[in-house]
């Protein structure tokens, strides 16, 4: 069997539970195998060289998007990108900036995703009529079904949180992801709000005002999820509404 080349990882460490821990980077040699991928790689680091070596994953497969790191200076998927993507074979990691550090690679989304969630008010206002369990809820249009399933296929990775330099600029910016995600509530006709309530929680620089389309979220969003129409569509939609009392 022909052997593979040597991969250089340089990653990021440091624990911040641990009491003077200062942050660091820490080189590993590893020889590459066919198909291997970051997050192969990660594991087998962990299990034959440093067993401290903190990272997430649950899914391996791009589903969970726990797996989310700076590869080489771009946010992504490390179950999702092969080693083989980097001919010099030098692969650098860093956490997700943005987020709360947990350890080494291992950063807090979750938070993130909770509080964006009850700040936008992430869930269906149902209508009136459809409150009532014995109201038999009106069939959708397929088209109409496609594009909220379309993005409902965010995975809440956080690429597009780090990928964003407005957010990194303006933390109360609330991101694509949240744009995205208010988008899909905005376009179903089950919810009960209007226009006028969107505005009252994305109709400022904060909101989708403060957006400088400066496209990190959709170069970067593993799911390639269409960021750009979704907060042009939300952004004509706000800027229409007139009395904002
Ligand atoms: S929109 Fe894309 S990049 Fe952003 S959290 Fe969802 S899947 Fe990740
Ligand atoms: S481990 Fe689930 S997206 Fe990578």
């Amino acid at each position: 069997m022909s052997l593979g080349r040597n991969l250089t990882f340089n990653i990021f460490r440091h624990d911040p539970q641990v009491p003077g821990d200062k942050p660091k980077m820490e080189r590993y040699q590893l020889q590459e195998a066919p198909g291997m991928t970051v997050f192969i790689a990660l594991n087998m680091i962990r299990e034959q060289q440093d067993s401290s070596l903190q990272f997430d994953f649950v899914c391996r497969a791009g589903i969970c998007g726990s797996c989310a790191m700076v590869v080489n200076g771009l946010p992504t998927l490390a179950c999702r990108t092969l080693t083989s993507t980097y001919p010099k074979g030098e692969i650098t990691l860093m956490p997700l900036p943005g987020f709360k550090l947990i350890g080494d690679l291992s950063v807090d989304t979750g938070k993130f995703m909770r509080e964006l969630a009850e700040r936008l008010k992430l869930w269906l206002h149902p209508l009136p009529t459809d409150k009532d369990m014995h109201h038999i809820e009106a069939p959708m249009e397929p088209e109409q079904a496609a594009k909220l399933y379309e993005l409902d296929r965010c995975v809440e990775c956080g690429v597009c949180v780090s990928a964003c330099a407005t957010k990194q600029m303006r933390d109360t910016f609330v991101g694509a992801v949240g744009l995205m995600k208010l988008a899909r509530f905005e376009l179903d006709p089950r919810d009960d709000r209007q226009d006028i309530d969107f505005y009252h929680v994305i109709g400022s620089q904060d909101g989708v005002f403060g957006c400088m389309t400066l496209l990190g979220c959709e170069d970067n969003c593993p799911k390639n999820l269409p960021h750009m129409q979704q907060i042009a569509y939300l952004r004509r939609k706000m800027a229409l509404v007139t009395d904002v009392s």
